[in-house]
């Protein structure tokens, strides 16, 4: 089963050929650089630059595997969650070559993508299949979801985040210390020269597995600013208290979820299960497996859209709706 699979839920345009759910035959994605300017994603522009860069990536992304359209098997799109234009131009462009070609068209969750992206493998030798039940820790620019993954595409929410997501804190404490955008991989590069025992952060205690990060946030934004009024800010010795504050309260959640669950491993996925601090304090707190996909695919990317794509059209059971839906959630 080749599927051709396509994300442009927020503001990366990705496209990918994947067989069987699980292989990668190509998987092409452009960033969208003209949001540096503006420090943050401002929708509009966003989907303008889909439209622009989606069938240029297409046809590279086929290119690429070798295949031309009428080769592959099905097309699939993401269709939520994310940016409700955004996710119009994919969903739309996909229904349009499914449509072309005479493919049966798959709406894919994007949810689902950064689950399944822990079942991808590139080249020749196939990684074992995760083993499930598991943990699932979803952390991204917009969500930092906890959830117990029961069996294929049966998911079961334990807690989210009740103010900012993951992600945009990693972004907005790194716009504060004028690293850029985005700001999860500038934290984690100059955290590394930097003392994570520096300055004390507060961790908010929610009861449950819900998490919260407004607080941190203000609280580095007040340290910052008394820092600046003393003279020099640290950068790296902030960036390291916060991700070191960050990655603890997640990585506590996560542990005591494995912990209190009969589950087999534990998976990351989303932007932020690229960073390597993160992995290292969930790995020391959990006596499971860990496993987390590699960082450009935690990262948004359009294979991960064709693994999930793939389990869809195995399980019908439970569909995802074709139409775009911008507040989906997990099911
Ligand atoms: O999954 P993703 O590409 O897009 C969404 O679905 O939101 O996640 C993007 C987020 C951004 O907030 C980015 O700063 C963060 O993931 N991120 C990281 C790292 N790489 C990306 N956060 C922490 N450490 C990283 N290495
Ligand atoms: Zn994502």
């Amino acid at each position: 089963m080749r599927i051709l699979a396509i994300e442009t839920s927020c503001d990366e345009t990705g496209v990918a050929v994947v067989d069987d759910g699980r292989h990668i035959i190509s998987n092409i994605v452009a960033s969208q650089l003209a949001h540096q300017d503006t420090g943050g994603i401002v929708p509009e522009v966003a989907a303008r630059e889909h439209l622009r860069a989606l069938d240029g990536i297409t046809q590279e992304s086929l290119n690429e595997a070798g295949v031309e359209l009428r080769a592959v098997d099905a097309v699939g799109a993401t269709v939520g969650p994310g940016l409700v234009g955004c996710l119009l131009v994919g969903a739309n462009y996909g229904r349009g070559l499914a449509l072309a070609a005479g493919l049966p068209f798959i709406g894919v969750n994007h949810l689902e993508g950064h689950v399944y992206a822990n079942w991808l493998y590139e080249g020749d030798a196939a990684t074992p299949e995760p083993e499930i039940p598991a943990i699932v820790l979803i952390v991204s620019g917009a969500h930092s979801d906890l959830v117990l993954m029961e069996g294929h595409r049966r998911f079961r929410p334990l807690g989210r985040t009740i103010d900012d997501a993951a992600g945009e804190a990693f972004d907005k404490v790194a716009r504060l210390l004028g690293l850029g955008f985005p700001g999860g991989p500038a934290i984690e590069r100059v955290a590394r020269d930097g003392d994570p025992a520096a300055f004390p952060l507060p961790r908010a205690a929610l009861s449950g597995y819900d998490f919260s990060f407004s607080g941190l946030k203000t609280a580095v934004l007040r340290l910052v600013r008394a820092l600046e009024a003393k003279g020099e800010v640290p950068v790296a010795d902030v960036a390291a208290s916060f991700q070191k504050a960050i990655t603890e309260i997640l990585a506590e959640k996560t542990a005591r979820a494995a912990a209190e669950h009969a589950v087999e491993t534990v998976l990351l996925g989303g932007g932020v299960a690229a960073n390597l601090a993160l992995r290292a304090e969930i790995q020391k707190r959990i006596g499971h497996p860990l496993r987390v996909p590699a960082p450009r695919l935690c990262t948004d990317n359009g294979a991960m859209i064709g693994a999930a794509a793939f389990f869809v059209l195995r399980d019908r059971g439970t569909e995802v709706p074709v139409t775009v839906r911008s507040d989906m959630k997990l099911a």
